[in-house]
């Protein structure tokens, strides 16, 4: 397998820029989830990986080539797409062996590799059938095995878990990992399923409107999100976000609701706070580092009870704060009714905050 460098990669059509300067290296043996809103450019940056469609600026390199003006098919990449098509009058050996047959690889070859394929995803017991004598997972299986029988520099992966049912693609999902995990083989899967990315990838790379909004380990991108998008894409439900007013007051930095209540901020997040471009500073909150409280404690901030959604071992609730919807969830033993006031009490160690201008995290320098 091989690294895969992309370099200030453009693709525009007219004004639109689909892919806008989107540097990315995924390393050898790396799984990189793609993912990002409908229309973000996943799927173009994929296809100008593959070679598919001509780029209009930058390079992407494969190991140690520039493959920019290579052909698809001199690059040794696969792909697996979200419509699998298998040849439906072929046998699963066949479907498997006809990419190599295109090649003209020796007979015992092909036979090696269609063997080797068919054990690694569990098939060797469905060679014989036609793909309509499949289920939907085992199908998908046959796609991913007639992409490793070419022994590709690197799977590319776009969606290819979207036309199944919840229960399989969840099963799909942990066997993708696991045939990346056996294989060590450099992955770049595209998903608009930001649970899907978490799950599965050693990376994510989180896109909005063709930019690269973040790219890092799942965990990071969820504890240390870089701006607003990728705080509310991220993370299910998402991170509430409650536009308000920093201000000093006695020594001390706090929060102001239009309202006019007041939250105090511990010394480091009021640093981040006054570091803002102005007073407009966001607040940022997941529902497991919030708490409810029926009356005020210190520190509590006043909101009322909107949807009240009991899931059985969780109680999630969505909260009006000053015209913001915060997420909540407390135990199922918890009962809250829709408008009935509450207190929610945000931990200062994992509360996020944002620049209200630039929509940017706000750090310690
Ligand atoms: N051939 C084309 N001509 C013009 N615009 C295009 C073309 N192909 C894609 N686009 C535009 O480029 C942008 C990115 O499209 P892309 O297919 O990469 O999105 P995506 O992230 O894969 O979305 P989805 O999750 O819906 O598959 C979109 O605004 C799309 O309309
Ligand atoms: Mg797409």
């Amino acid at each position: 397998m091989a690294q895969v460098i992309l370099k200030d990669v453009v693709k525009n059509y007219g004004d639109v820029y689909a892919v806008n300067h989107v540097s990315l290296t995924v390393e050898d043996g790396e799984f990189v989830a793609l993912v990002g809103p409908s229309g973000c450019g996943k799927t173009t940056t994929l296809n100008l990986v593959a070679g598919l469609i001509p780029m209009s600026g930058g390079t992407v390199s494969i190991g140690d080539r520039d493959v920019t003006d290579l052909d698809p098919k001199d690059r040794d990449i696969a792909m697996v797409f979200q419509n699998y098509a298998l040849y439906p009058q072929k046998s699963v050996y066949k479907n498997l062996a006809f990419p190599l047959q295109m090649r003209k690889l020796p007979k015992e070859e092909i036979d090696k590799r269609v063997q080797a394929a068919a054990k690694t995803l569990d098939i060797v017991h469905l060679l014989e059938r036609k793909p309509r004598e499949l289920s939907g997972g085992q199908q998908q299986r046959v796609a991913l095995g007639r992409a490793l029988v070419r022994e590709p520099r690197a799977f590319l992966m776009d969606e290819p878990l979207s036309n199944l049912d919840a229960k399989l693609r969840v099963q799909m999902r942990s066997e993708i990992k696991r045939f990346h995990q056996d294989l060590n083989a450099t992955i770049i899967y595209v998903t608009h399923d930001q649970l899907e990315a978490v799950t599965m990838s050693d990376k994510m790379a989180v896109m909005n409107g063709g930019f690269l909004q973040q790219y890092d380990s799942p965990a990071n991108v969820f504890a240390n999100p870089v701006n607003m998008f990728v705080a509310s894409f991220v993370g299910s439900p998402a991170m509430s976000l409650v536009p308000l007013t920093a201000a000093s007051k006695d020594g001390r930095v706090v929060l102001t609701g239009p309202e006019g209540w007041e939250m105090p901020l511990s010394d480091a997040n009021g640093r981040k706070a006054l570091s803002a471009k102005s007073s407009k500073v966001v607040l940022g909150g997941r529902h497991s580092t919030i708490k409810v409280h029926k009356s005020q404690v210190p520190g509590s901030v006043p909101g009322k009870v909107y949807t009240v959604e009991p899931t059985g071992d969780v109680t999630f609730a969505q909260v009006f704060v000053s015209g913001a919807v915060v997420n909540v969830s407390v135990a199922p033993t918890f009962q809250l009714r829709p408008d009935e006031p509450v207190f929610l009490e945000f931990d200062q160690d994992r509360m996020h905050l944002f620049d209200g201008e630039t929509e940017m995290a706000l750090r310690l320098q």
